[in-house]
């Protein structure tokens, strides 16, 4: 499981992350409006931005000053914003980039064709022709290669068909069944509630409300963000 505690972090001389400590459970939401620090706190998670004060610890191992290639053998996968993958390569070619010098890159890539049916469908399509929800999809599909103990989610339903942010939803409590940890941003309140164990509202880099998940947190949620 991620710890994260006390983070001080920004970009450049701006802090954005005040003290900012996470819940720790198997399954972790973070919500909180637009700039609220929600993706940065997820870059200091899987090592993209090094923080000014405070810990990042996974599975008991103080990995502060890992970098993030360090990070995922030890088992973090991160899926950032915006259903990045290489947009002229085929569905197929995007997860080969990731199972390539793996040993059971074959078996995992068809794992992932079989757990989402869209990307076995299109696999010969170039990944920039694919709807907004297979991107995602495939993009969830390339973290999953890495066989992960834990995935950090960062708004896989931003942008979404909404006719298909149930199923990227689906996914996400289904990979959180078999075990997985997660991270999750979200703007969705109430499926981030459903899906995690403890969440964290951020308000401008402050975590300004802790809380068990499940549906009677929404209320104290709401109340958390409107401030
Ligand atoms: N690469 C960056 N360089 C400088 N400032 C950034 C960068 N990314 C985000 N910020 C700033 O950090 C703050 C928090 O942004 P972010 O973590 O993306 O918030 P959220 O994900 O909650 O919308 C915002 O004020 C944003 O402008
Ligand atoms: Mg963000």
């Amino acid at each position: 499981m991620l710890e994260l505690n006390e983070i001080r972090a920004g970009y450049g001389p701006t802090l954005v992350l005040h003290g900012v400590t996470l819940p720790v459970a198997r399954v972790v939401a973070v919500l909180g409006h637009n700039g609220a620090g929600k993706s940065t706190l997820l870059r200091v998670a899987i090592g993209l931005i090094k923080p000014r004060s405070g810990q990042v610890v996974f599975d008991g191992e103080d990995v502060t000053s890992l970098p993030p290639n360090k990070r995922v053998a030890r088992g973090m996968a991160y899926v950032p914003q915006g259903q990045q993958s290489f947009p002229q390569l085929t569905t197929m070619e995007n997860l080969q980039l990731v199972a390539d010098g793996r040993k059971r890159g074959k078996s995992l890539i068809e794992q992932q064709l079989s757990r989402f049916p869209a990307l076995e469908k299109f696999a010969t399509r170039k990944a920039g022709l694919l709807s907004g929800g297979q991107r995602q999809q495939l993009a969830i599909a390339r973290a999953l290669i890495t066989e992960p103990k834990m995935l950090i989610l960062d708004e896989p339903t931003e942008g979404i068909q909404p006719t298909i942010v149930a199923e990227i939803e689906h996914t996400v409590m289904q990979l959180a069944s078999e075990g997985l940890s997660v991270l999750l941003v979200e703007q969705h309140i109430g499926f981030a509630l459903e899906a995690a164990e403890k969440y964290l509202v951020l308000a401008s880099g402050f975590a300004a409300s802790t809380g068990d998940g499940g549906a009677s947190a929404a209320e104290g949620v709401r109340e958390a963000m409107a401030i």
